[in-house]
C-alpha cells in the first residue's frame, strides 16, 4: 500500500511519546516511550492499574495535553508543532471526548449542552442535529432538562450525544462508567459501542473493567508509563 494510503487508514499514531511533569530538576516521567498505531474504526480498551499513565496518554492523543517528546499524529494531523489553540482547532469536529465526571455546563439544558458546541463550530442546524443526537441516546424526552434534573446515567448520555454530534473520527472515553452503578454503566457501554458502530468512528476507552474487553477489537495494557500488552479483544 502506498504510504499516503497507509496513513489515511490510521486514526492514531504515537511514536516514542514521553511525558514528564513537575519542576525541572524534580521531574517525574509519566510516559516512558509509547509506540502505538490504531486503525480507523477500531475499538480499543486501555487497561492498567491506577497511576499507570492511561489518562495522561489519552490527554496527549486527544490533544488536551502536549507530549514532552515523540510524535503524535491523530486524524491525519501532526500534533507536534501545534500550540494549545492549534490543538483546540484540531480537536473540533474530529475528536469526541467522554469523561468520568460528565462535565456538562450546569446553566444549559441538555439540548443546549449538545447544540452550543455545534453552533460555535459554525455547523448548520445545530439544534436540529442536537435533538436528533439526544433522541439517538434515548433522551428525546429530556431535552429541556438541566443537568441537575438528570440522573448520572442520563447526564452521561448527554455527554455521549455531545461527543458524537459533530460526527468525530475518534471518540476518547476515560472511565465513562466510573461514576455510575453497574446496571446503568452497562447500559452506557452498550450505548457507546452502538453509537461507535453506527458512526464508524475509532473508539479508545479507558476502563477498570476487564469484562469490557469482550466488546473491543483490541486490548492494550499499561503499567508504569509503558505499554506491556497489546492483544485482540473479544470483538475482533
Ligand atoms: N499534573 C501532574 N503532575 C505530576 N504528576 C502527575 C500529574 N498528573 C498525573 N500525575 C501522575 O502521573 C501518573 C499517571 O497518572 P494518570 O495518567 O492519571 O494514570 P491513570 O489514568 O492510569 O490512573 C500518576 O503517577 C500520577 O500521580
Ligand atoms: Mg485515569
Amino acid at each position: 500500500m502506498p504510504d499516503s494510503q497507509t496513513r489515511t487508514h490510521i486514526a492514531i499514531a504515537a511514536r516514542n511519546v514521553t511525558l514528564s511533569l513537575g519542576e525541572s530538576g524534580n521531574q517525574t516521567q509519566i510516559l516512558k516511550g509509547i509506540d502505538l498505531e490504531i486503525p480507523l474504526g477500531q475499538s480499543v480498551a486501555l487497561l492498567g492499574p491506577s497511576g499507570s499513565g492511561k489518562s495522561s496518554l489519552m490527554a496527549i492523543l486527544s490533544g488536551l495535553e502536549r507530549a514532552t517528546s515523540g510524535e503524535v499524529t491523530v486524524a491525519g494531523l501532526d500534533f507536534g508543532p501545534m500550540d494549545e489553540d492549534g490543538l483546540a482547532k484540531a480537536r473540533r469536529g474530529r475528536i469526541g471526548i467522554v469523561l468520568q465526571a460528565f462535565h456538562l455546563l450546569p446553566t444549559m439544558t441538555a439540548l443546549e449542552n449538545v447544540a452550543v458546541p455545534l453552533e460555535l463550530a459554525g455547523r448548520d442546524d445545530p439544534f436540529g442535529t442536537a435533538a436528533r443526537e439526544l433522541e439517538a441516546v434515548g433522551l428525546g424526552h429530556r431535552v429541556t432538562h438541566y443537568p441537575s434534573q438528570l440522573s448520572g446515567g442520563e447526564q452521561q448520555r448527554v455527554a455521549i450525544a455531545r461527543a458524537m454530534a459533530p460526527g468525530p473520527d475518534i471518540i476518547f472515553a476515560d472511565e465513562p462508567t466510573g461514576n455510575l452503578d453497574g446496571t446503568t454503566g452497562d447500559a452506557i457501554i452498550d450505548l457507546l459501542f452502538g453509537r461507535q458502530k453506527a458512526s464508524g468512528a475509532t473508539l479508545l476507552i479507558i476502563t477498570h473493567d476487564p469484562a469490557l474487553a469482550t466488546h473491543c477489537d483490541r486490548v492494550i495494557e499499561m503499567r508504569d508509563g509503558l505499554i506491556i500488552a497489546d492483544r485482540a479483544g473479544g470483538a475482533a
